[in-house]
């Protein structure tokens, strides 16, 4: 057996399509409020993908970003994960496989998706970390991509104005002695609320009909403030466990990249782990939850600014339906 390899992230990317829809906008189509929206959630505005376009367009877009930092070639990616709740086809071929053929993956590279809602990204990264680090696979594509307006219900006024379309890729690499490397995660899942957040229709238990149309059972379901506990609780955990299982102090971290579904959420987790919330990114504001895309377009965002240099400590913390979470810690 090989010996286990040291794995960087070489260079990230993100994608947000150009069309911006903002609270005011919603204001027109359902029965909401600027305020409501910006008190209760942080969200200020929304990307919205044009009608027809597909995840793996918008991931094939952050991914293309994340190649030309790195001055790599696509045709040398030799595995591609992609993260993602709203696949370009249910349920096949998946999103991933497309990413190959219009990104210029030569044929024969392995494409898998990644189905584990807003964990997603850490899902992939987990994933795409194992496989780097056992030796088999040298360059993986790590993509988190959504349009989650594709599967928004515009009646629930509940749902449809927390959500936002977007995409964040990373390239994952053998690391060199002295370079960043992905330190460890932390995964989980509870099916016990798979309930409570939810697209009830299309798959095999309720496959599409007449009746799955009328009733809407094709956009997200879900039980607002029992999501808004269990997040909390679930992401300050597994904060808390990632730093245990990487020997390192919440202190060591210089910022935590929290999963975007709620402003407040995010400072109720800071509150929890008694941390300054300086020390958490929040980007919701500008692009409402992208789900397994919102921490990769974060990490992406806070290197371009400089927030976050080589050699610093970042942790991604994530929390999502099934219920799913996780956390994965990185020295740049
Ligand atoms: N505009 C105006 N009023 C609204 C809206 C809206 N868009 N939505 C709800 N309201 C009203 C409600 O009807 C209610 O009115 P009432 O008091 O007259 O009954 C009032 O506002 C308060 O509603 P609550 O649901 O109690 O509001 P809360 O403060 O709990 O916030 C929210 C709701 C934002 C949904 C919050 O519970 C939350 O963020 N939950 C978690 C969301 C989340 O994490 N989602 C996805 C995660 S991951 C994934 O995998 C997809």
């Amino acid at each position: 057996m090989s010996e286990r390899k040291k794995v960087k992230i070489t260079a990230t990317g993100r994608y947000v399509p150009p069309k911006v829809m903002t609270n005011k906008d919603l204001e027109k189509i359902v029965d909401t409020n600027d305020e409501w929206i910006r008190t209760r959630t942080g969200i200020q505005q929304r990307h919205v993908a044009e009608k027809g376009v597909g995840s793996s367009a918008l991931g094939v877009e952050a991914a293309r970003k994340a190649l030309d930092k790195a001055a790599f070639d696509p045709k040398d990616i030799d595995f591609i994960l992609v993260a993602t709740g709203t696949p370009d086809y249910y349920s096949f071929p998946n999103t991933a496989s497309i990413v190959q053929k219009e990104l210029g993956v030569p044929p024969g590279v392995p494409a898998m998706d990644v189905s584990a809602a807003c964990s997603g990204s850490v899902y992939a990264l987990y994933t795409g970390h194992q496989l780097v680090a056992s030796g088999d696979y040298k360059n993986v594509l790590v993509i988190g991509t959504e349009v989650m307006t594709s599967i928004l219900n515009w009646d629930d006024r509940d749902t449809c104005v927390l959500f936002g379309d977007g995409a964040g890729a990373m390239l994952l690499q053998p690391a060199a002695e002295g370079e960043g490397e992905i330190l460890g995660h932390h995964l989980g899942a509870d099916g016990s609320g798979g309930d409570l957040l939810m697209v009830p229709g299309g798959g095999s238990r309720n496959p599409t009909s007449a009746e799955t149309l009328e009733k809407k059972l094709h956009g997200i379901t879900m039980q607002g403030t029992q999501v808004f506990k269990y997040a909390v609780k679930a992401m300050a955990d597994s904060t808390l466990k990632v730093l245990k299982k990487c020997n390192l102090q919440a202190e060591d971290v210089k910022l935590i990249i929290p999963h975007q579904a709620n402003d407040r959420i995010i400072e109720a987790v800071s509150r929890q782990l008694k941390l300054p919330r300086e020390q958490f990114l929040s980007n919701i504001a500008k692009y409402g939850n992208t789900m397994a895309a919102t921490t990769l377009i974060g990490l992406d965002e806070v290197i371009e600014q400089g927030r976050v240099e080589k050699g610093d400590l970042v942790l991604l913390v994530v929390f999502g339906a099934g219920f799913t979470t996780g956390a994965s810690l990185i020295r740049l």
